[in-house]
């Protein structure tokens, strides 16, 4: 039998499975490691804590698998987006990246805008600057850190610097590049006028491939240390979002996907590039050939509900420890206690700013309408029903740019709960599926391995042949129509409170 190994590089830890080519998951080992904060709005990692979490990860699910190393047909990575990892001409890391959720890059935003010019961002990279992608963050490093700035040669995504440190060789792939925002998405290759606009050498970009072409292979030294034979292919891989996707089948138009991690991300396929006349969701390459996707994200959704946990909901979480149940049960199982709406107690899930539909740093979280009658119960409703209206915000993007929608597939916190699944279909209005992989991202990646060994021909071929529904929720009539309404309340909040949320920051 042949196996492939996928592993994802993700914010809070790096996950590596193997599994069969009939897809059946043989091992997974997770490694965690922290995220720094040396400043309010500030992330780090250092790359290599990556590199040493993956190597332990890899060689630990090897081991566990028990499965041959000539048996390991490929290697796929999928990584958290947009985090910057600066190279010298050695090869040599030169500062923690700056991570996707970091939002000190907002002044060279304004830079990058006023430069290009909204319609030249539209026209040349799909996007808007926000501050999460990496272009902002090369700037910053120019002007804050002119020392390291002067030593950069090599920008990589945080998957293709695992890559990198595997096979010795520098590339990437299309789905991560085009979350830098020197990618021209329609064109699929390195956005050449808009880093001579801004002065950024092109030679600083690594070679592209697409997702499932291969783009290394083991050296020996990386090939011993993770027990697998030397010369093992290493695809391309992709982004943590279209390796989600493929990983939950949405391969085709009418495809859609909710996925609710730390961030909350709504990602519809698209058979031709679609932009956004207003920038709110973003435009960027599918991990198919010749496809892409929109992608709205909230910063904060599963975010918000461990904030809650670890704030205002620790009777919850000591109660779980207690009882031996999960924290999040413990917190479902109340707020199904309070009916819906939560007898008009919303929570805006704006904890770190907000990207979709607002690209608002400044957004902050805010419970609203809170009387005598309302109880724990109703304040943990309003978080899920809050971060549920944020997630409705893209759809109704989708919607409104007229992108076929069949149905709802949720992967991550929301697809595990029966009580969020519910919730989601009545407010989305939308048929909501779960499917029968659950390793999101680094499943979507071990398909990749898969198609770039030649197990199968496509991705798409994969896909069918390995993706299946396991449940169906309908959306309830009645209680589609009390969300719609408390919905419109939810969305007239934010543009009464942005000028309050701006002059509050002004005050920090
Ligand atoms: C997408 C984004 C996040 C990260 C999380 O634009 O910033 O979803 O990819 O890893």
């Amino acid at each position: 039998m042949s196996y492939v190994i996928g592993c994802d590089v993700g914010t809070s830890g790096t996950k590596a499975i193997v599994v069969s080519e009939s897809g059946k998951l043989f091992s997974k080992v997770m490694v965690e490691y922290p995220l720094s904060t040396p400043h309010p709005g500030w992330a780090e990692q250092h790359p290599d804590t990556w590199v040493k979490a993956a190597f332990e990860a890899i060689a630990g699910a090897v081991r566990k698998a028990g499965v041959k190393a000539g048996d390991v047909r490929a290697l796929g990575f999928s990584g958290q987006m947009h985090s910057s990892v600066f190279l010298d001409k050695n090869g040599k890391v030169l500062r923690p990246a700056l991570l996707w959720c970091d939002t000190r890059t907002h002044q060279e935003c304004l830079e990058i805008t006023r430069k290009v010019g909204e319609s030249h961002l539209r026209q040349w990279v799909s996007n808007p600057a926000l501050e999460g992608f990496t272009l902002p963050k090369i700037l910053w490093v120019k002007k804050h850190e002119p020392k390291i700035y002067n030593q950069i040669a090599q920008v990589l995504m945080p998957k293709d610097y695992i890559r990198y440190k595997l096979t010795g060789v520098l590339g990437t792939e299309v789905s991560d590049a085009a979350g830098t925002l020197y990618f021209d998405v329609k064109n699929r290759r390195w956005s050449k006028e808009i880093l001579a606009k801004l002065g950024i050498p092109l030679k600083w970009f690594p070679q592209v491939v697409e997702s499932q072409q291969v783009c290394g292979h083991l050296t020996p030294g990386a090939a011993k240390a993770l027990g697998l034979k030397a010369g093992t292919p290493v695809v391309g891989g992709g982004a943590d979002n279209t390796c989600g996707a493929v990983g939950n089948g949405i391969i085709k138009t009418g495809d859609v996907m909710a996925s609710l991690g730390t961030s909350g991300v709504f990602f519809a396929h698209t058979d031709q590039v679609k932009v956004d006349p207003l920038m709110r969701v973003h435009t960027f390459c599918h991990s198919v050939p010749k496809k892409w996707y929109l992608m709205g994200v909230m910063l904060s959704a599963g975010f918000s509900l461990r904030w809650y946990r670890d704030t205002l909901g620790l009777t919850e979480k000591e109660l779980g420890k207690k009882t031996g149940k999960d924290p999040y049960d413990v917190l479902s199982n109340l707020a199904k206690k309070a009916g819906e709406g939560s007898e008009g107690l919303l929570f805006l899930p704006y904890l770190m700013g907000e990207r979709t539909p607002h690209k608002d740093s400044n957004a902050r979280a805010a419970f609203i309408g809170a009387s005598a009658r309302h109880c724990r119960a109703h304040f943990a409703r309003s978080v899920f029903e809050g971060i549920t209206f944020g997630m409705r915000d893209s759809l109704e993007i989708f919607r409104v740019l007229k992108v076929p929608i069949r149905r709802v597939v949720a992967t991550g916190g929301g697809a595990v709960n029966p009580f969020w699944r519910q919730l989601q279909a009545d407010i989305y209005g939308e048929e909501v599926v779960t499917v029968n992989s659950q390793e999101g991202p680094a499943y979507g990646s071990a398909i990749l391995a898969m198609v770039g060994s030649g197990l199968y021909r496509s991705v798409s071929s994969a896909c069918s042949k390995l993706i299946k529904v396991v449940t169906r929720t309908a959306p309830r009539k009645k209680s589609v129509q009390v969300y719609n309404g408390w919905y419109q309340e939810y969305k007239n909040i934010y543009p009464r409170l942005k000028q309050t949320f701006q002059s509050i920051q002004t005050r920090l």
